[in-house]
C-alpha cells in the first residue's frame, strides 16, 4: 500500500500540478483522470486517502486539502518502507477540475524511451537526474504483466534468466495473465533500497522505461552513481520528492478544500 500511495502522489502532481485531481472519480456528468491508460486498473490507495480525509474532517473540518493529505501520505509511505523522510510543505488546495486529456499526454508510459521520459519530466520542471532518482521508487511495489510483456518477449537488453523467470507468470498471448503481478525488486519488494540501480546495471529492469535509464545513454552514469552510493540516492530522492510536491499548487482562493476527496464540493 505504501507503494500505491507514492505512485498516486506522482500521478497527481504530473497532471495539472499537486491538486488532488487524480482522486476525482468519474460520474455520469464528470470525467476525471482515472481511466487514462497509465491509471486505469492500475492506481490504487484512493480509499486510504478518503479514510484519512474523513478522520481529519471529523476534528478539523474544511482546513486540510486532499492534495496535502496525499503528499503527506507519500512521505509517510517512504518512511514506512525504510526510505528517506523529508519535511512536507503544506497549504495546497484541491482542484475543481481534472483533465483526462492532460493525464493521457503527460503521464509517462512503460513503453517509452529515454528521450520521451526526459521530455515529460522536463516540462514538469524536473531534470534527467531527477527522472533517474524518482524512478528509484520502483525499488518497491509491483507491476502488471500487461505493462512489461513487450519487454520480456521483445527487448534485447534483458538478462535471459530474468526474462525466462518473468515469462512464467506473464504469457505471450495478449489476452492471458494481463493482471498478474511481478515485484520490481524480487529480493526486497517492500524495502526502499538502491538495488533497483544494481538490477538496471544487470539488465534486470522490469519495465522498458526502467531499463532505458541504463542502456548506453546519457543517464548511465547517474544510475551507476546511485548504485555505488545509496546515501546520495536517499538524499536526492527526498529533495526530488519535495520538488515534485511543489509542481503548480493551488493556493490563496484558487480551488477549494474538498469535503470528500473523490468528488468536488
Ligand atoms: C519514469 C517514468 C515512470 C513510468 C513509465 C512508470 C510506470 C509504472 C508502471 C507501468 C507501473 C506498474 C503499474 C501497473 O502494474 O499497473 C508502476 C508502478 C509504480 N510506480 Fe512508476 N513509473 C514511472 C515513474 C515513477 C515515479 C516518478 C514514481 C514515484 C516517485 C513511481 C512510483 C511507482 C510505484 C511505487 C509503483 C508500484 C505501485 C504499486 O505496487 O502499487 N513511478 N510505474
Amino acid at each position: 500500500m505504501a507503494a500505491s500511495l507514492i505512485r498516486l502522489h506522482f500521478h497527481d502532481c504530473f497532471v495539472l500540478g499537486c491538486d488532488g485531481s487524480v482522486l476525482l472519480k468519474d460520474t455520469p456528468w464528470f470525467t476525471g483522470e482515472q481511466t487514462t491508460r497509465a491509471n486505469n486498473n492500475s492506481i490504487r490507495g484512493m480509499e486510504i486517502i478518503d479514510a484519512a480525509k474523513q478522520a481529519v474532517e471529523a476534528v478539523c473540518p474544511g482546513v486540510v486539502s486532499c492534495a496535502d493529505i496525499l503528499t503527506l501520505a507519500a512521505r509517510d509511505s517512504s518512511e514506512y518502507v525504510k526510505g528517506p523522510t523529508w519535511t512536507v510543505k503544506l497549504g495546497r488546495r484541491d482542484s475543481t477540475t481534472a483533465s483526462l486529456d492532460l493525464a493521457t499526454a503527460d503521464l509517462p508510459l512503460a513503453s517509452e524511451n529515454l528521450d520521451d521520459l526526459i521530455r515529460k519530466f522536463y516540462i514538469k520542471g524536473l531534470n534527467a537526474k531527477e527522472l533517474v532518482v524518482l524512478s528509484g521508487a520502483h525499488t518497491i511495489g509491483q507491476a502488471r504483466c500487461v505493462t512489461f510483456r513487450d519487454r520480456i518477449y521483445n527487448d534485447t537488453n534483458i538478462d535471459p534468466d530474468f526474462a525466462i523467470h518473468r515469462r512464467r507468470r506473464c504469457p505471450s498471448n495478449n489476452n492471458e495473465g494481463n493482471a498478474n503481478l511481478a515485484p520490481f525488486d524480487p529480493v526486497t519488494p517492500n524495502t526502499f533500497d538502491n538495488k533497483y540501480y544494481r538490477d538496471l546495471m544487470e539488465k534486470r529492469g522490469l519495465l522498458h522505461s526502467d531499463q532505458v535509464l541504463f542502456n548506453g545513454g546519457k543517464t548511465d552514469d547517474i544510475v551507476a552513481g546511485y548504485r555505488r552510493d545509496s546515501s546520495s540516492f536517499y538524499a536526492d530522492f527526498a529533495a526530488a520528492m519535495v520538488k515534485m510536491g511543489d509542481i503548480n499548487p493551488l493556493t490563496g482562493s484558487s480551488g477549494q478544500i474538498r469535503k470528500i476527496c473523490s468528488a468536488i464540493n
